[in-house]
């Protein structure tokens, strides 16, 4: 029997895999715009980060990680997430030392979470995400939105909604806390098994709860808004105002809770709002996360970020009818006629490409009318043909394909001479 390709993963193969670097090489021409320098973190971490990090209460600790024990009987987990493994980092090299301060930092690379695989959620699947590290000012908040918002947006994305709200200080979140444990004590029997752990462990995952959602004390829960603080109140509005300068607009939704633990203040999601995308719309999803490098065991240090998938940035590309623009063309296909001219093209192919052209060659001993139509399949803009005979008098045929227009010239001056065509 074969083996097929595990569950929630895909391949991304050539033709497809071209969108991928567009998408990546723009963020990270965003990235170098913005100043966040790369970080690349272990693929897997020790399983008590993202309990601790990303929250024991959460469906991920508790239903999605790809956890195993490995030969030496630690805990290890794939990383579900980005956040916390930058932050550890974070704390473990000690970069609240370094001069620049924000540390602003960005990562691509493939997480992983048990989800049940459906249109726009994977098992494997490739975040881009920010972190600006040790800023208080909620102009960073601001700067962190408005990078996402631009990465759509250069890519061409139009239908985008940005959701923000504020989860408030730790003073805002208990009064807001005690309040929705009083709002849902006294029914909390009429909820699910998981809500009912909640409602004292982290009541407000109960907004959240997929199975609940139509629980009449879902639309009467009291709102985090009502019991935001002063410093609370104006660190939301100041994000506000700048969302607002920056010409990007919003929407406050009181109910954005995030499925993640280490929120505080800023929350924020992307959605897609283009018809046809399926069930699932947040693109991108992040927030402020002061006390998360406490948590993890170094000093009392704010941060804030995001993260989206690649996965989902296609589909809604494609939701739109995007269609990126795909360099498919090569720069020149060396066809050869007889063994000797065979022979010689492999290093005439070598100093093309080192000259700095796409250059490709036939490998299937194919006809010569075979070798021009691979030359077409590869959407070639040079066929360059060398025969015994030409190679005898050191000529090579050089044929635009576009203009259909032919040059001999001299094999000895063949790149310099290429290089001319090109102009
Ligand atoms: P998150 O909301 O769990 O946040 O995920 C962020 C984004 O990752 C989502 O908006 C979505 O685009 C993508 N994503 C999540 N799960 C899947 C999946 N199963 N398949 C495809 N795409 C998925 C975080 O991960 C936080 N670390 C974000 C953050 C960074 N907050 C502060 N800094």
């Amino acid at each position: 029997m074969s083996i097929s390709i595990p569950r929630g993963t895909q391949d991304i193969l050539p033709g497809e895999v071209e969108k991928w670097q567009l998408i990546e090489a723009k963020a990270r021409e965003l990235c170098e715009k913005y100043q966040y320098k790369e970080i690349r973190t272990p693929i897997f971490e020790h399983t008590d980060l993202f309990s601790r990090g990303v929250g024991d209460s959460t469906d991920i600790v508790q239903k999605e990680m790809y956890t195993f024990e490995d030969r030496g009987k630690r805990s290890l987990t794939l990383r579900p997430e980005g956040t916390a493994a930058v932050v550890r980092s974070y704390v473990e090299k000690k970069m609240f030392g370094l001069p620049n301060q924000p540390v602003k930092l960005y990562y691509m690379g493939p997480m992983f979470r048990y989800e049940r695989p459906q249109a726009g959620r994977f098992r494997q699947f490739v975040q881009f995400g920010i972190e600006a590290l040790g800023s208080n000012d909620p102009a960073i908040d601001a700067e962190v939105i408005s990078l996402a918002m631009n990465l759509y947006k250069e890519m061409g994305l139009k239908k985008l909604k940005l959701i923000i709200n504020s989860l408030g200080d730790k003073e805002s979140r208990n009064a807001h806390r005690e309040a929705l444990v009083n709002h849902f004590k006294p029914r909390i029997g009429e909820f699910c098994h998981d809500c009912q752990n909640r409602l004292e462990k982290n009541p407000l995952r109960i907004l959240d709860c997929k199975v609940d959602r139509e629980h009449e004390l879902m639309r009467t829960a009291p709102s985090i808004l009502e019991f935001l603080n002063d410093y609370s109140k104006n660190y939301f509005e100041k994000l506000q105002k700048y969302l607002t300068q920056l010409d990007i607009p919003f929407e406050v939704d009181a109910n954005l809770v995030r499925g993640l633990d280490y929120y505080n203040h800023t929350a924020f999601e992307i959605m897609s709002d283009s018809e046809g995308f399926g069930a699932i719309t947040t693109l991108c999803g992040g927030g402020r996360y002061n006390g998360l490098a406490e948590e993890i065991g170094g000093p009392e240090t704010p941060g804030i970020g995001f993260a989206l998938s690649i996965e989902r940035f296609i589909a809604a590309l494609n939701a739109e009818g995007i269609e990126l623009e795909i360099n498919e063309s090569i720069d020149c296909y060396l066809a050869a006629l007889g063994e000797e001219a065979k022979d010689y093209t492999v290093v005439l192919l070598q100093e093309l490409r080192r000259a700095g052209f796409s250059a490709e060659r036939d490998y299937l001993d194919r006809k010569i009318k075979g070798q021009f139509k691979a030359a077409d399949r590869l959407k070639a803009k040079f066929v360059a043909v060398l025969g015994d005979e030409e190679l005898k008098n050191n000529k090579i045929n050089v044929k635009n394909m576009s203009s259909g227009e032919q040059v001999e010239i001299d094999l000895a001056t063949f790149i310099k001479q290429f290089k001319e065509l090109q102009e």
